[in-house]
């Protein structure tokens, strides 16, 4: 298979506003501004969907951990609502279809820059904030999909932080159903590899198969799918290494109460 342009990783491959400057790349001073800035943007961005209770937090009450999610959700609204009006003001250049890793972009389109030039690429990444990332980039190729012209754009001068923001960029999380059971190739190895959000697997983990998947780097979190339908209180089980409710499977796919609200918690 040829090498892909844009690697072997994930692509974040989306219709989103852009704008071209052609110019010389820059440099100095202004590459370390556009830096710090795009920096700003992306951590803007991540923070926006992303509602998490700060490790500092986490032996505080759950009424207090839930009332500032609120207004984590509240300020998150209003940050939208202040950037819709700002946009209805200043209006929006017409989303363009391209695919994006941390180091390169293909644009598809007509009115892209010709193979050779430089210039800065202005890409507006998420429609609640109305300013764009701006990445200098040279126009390396060109290549046809489908009758579409796509440019091959790769990025220069961006800064170690700023590469490991728009590697995250897009996907939140990733969430692969890898069944633990012995003899059986499982993905997650690979998937994690490529993978640098959230990573989470289920199917047939225990407390002890979670643990060691977590603390062997293979997944972030572990999901229980058929442990928690038994035992409404798995996480208070797991806690106190009580024994379990084995799960009924005559009862599975049921379309009945029976086998998905009647099994019992402790007392
Ligand atoms: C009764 C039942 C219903 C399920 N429904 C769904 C579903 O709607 N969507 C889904 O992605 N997986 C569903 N699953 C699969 C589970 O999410 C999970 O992948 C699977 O049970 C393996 O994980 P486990 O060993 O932790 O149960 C269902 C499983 C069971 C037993």
């Amino acid at each position: 298979m040829p090498e892909s342009f844009l690697g072997d990783g994930l692509v974040f491959e989306e219709a989103l506003p852009v704008v071209w400057t052609a110019g010389p790349l820059a440099e100095g001073l202004a590459l370390a501004r556009l830096n710090a800035d795009n920096h700003q943007l992306l951590g803007a961005e991540a923070s926006l969907d992303e509602v998490r209770v700060h490790e500092a937090l986490k032996d505080e009450s759950p009424a207090l951990i839930h009332e500032l999610q609120r207004l984590e959700y509240k300020v998150n609204i209003l940050l939208r609502l202040a950037a819709e009006l700002a946009l209805r003001n200043s209006g929006l250049p017409a989303a363009q279809r391209i695919r994006l890793t941390s180091r390169a972009l293909e644009w598809f389109g007509d009115a892209t820059p010709a193979v050779g030039s430089t210039g800065l690429l202005a890409v507006y990444v998420n429609a609640a904030l109305p300013q764009p990332v701006r990445i200098p980039c040279v126009v390396a190729g060109e290549r046809m999909q489908c009758d579409l012209r796509a440019a091959q754009m790769r990025f220069s001068g961006l800064s170690d932080a700023v590469v490991e923001q728009l590697d995250k960029l897009g996907i939140v999380y990733l969430h692969v159903v890898d069944p633990v059971t012995d003899g059986i190739k499982r993905v997650s190895p690979l998937l994690r590899r490529k993978f640098n959000r959230t990573y989470i697997v289920n199917g047939g983990f225990d407390i002890d198969s979670a643990n060691a998947a977590i603390h062997g780097g293979e997944a972030d979190l572990v999901a229980f799918g058929t442990p928690f339908l038994a035992n409404p209180d798995l996480p208070q089980r797991y806690r106190i290494n009580a024994s379990l409710n084995v799960p009924d499977q005559a009862t599975f796919y049921a379309g009945e109460d029976k086998g998905f609200t009647d099994y019992l918690a402790l007392a």
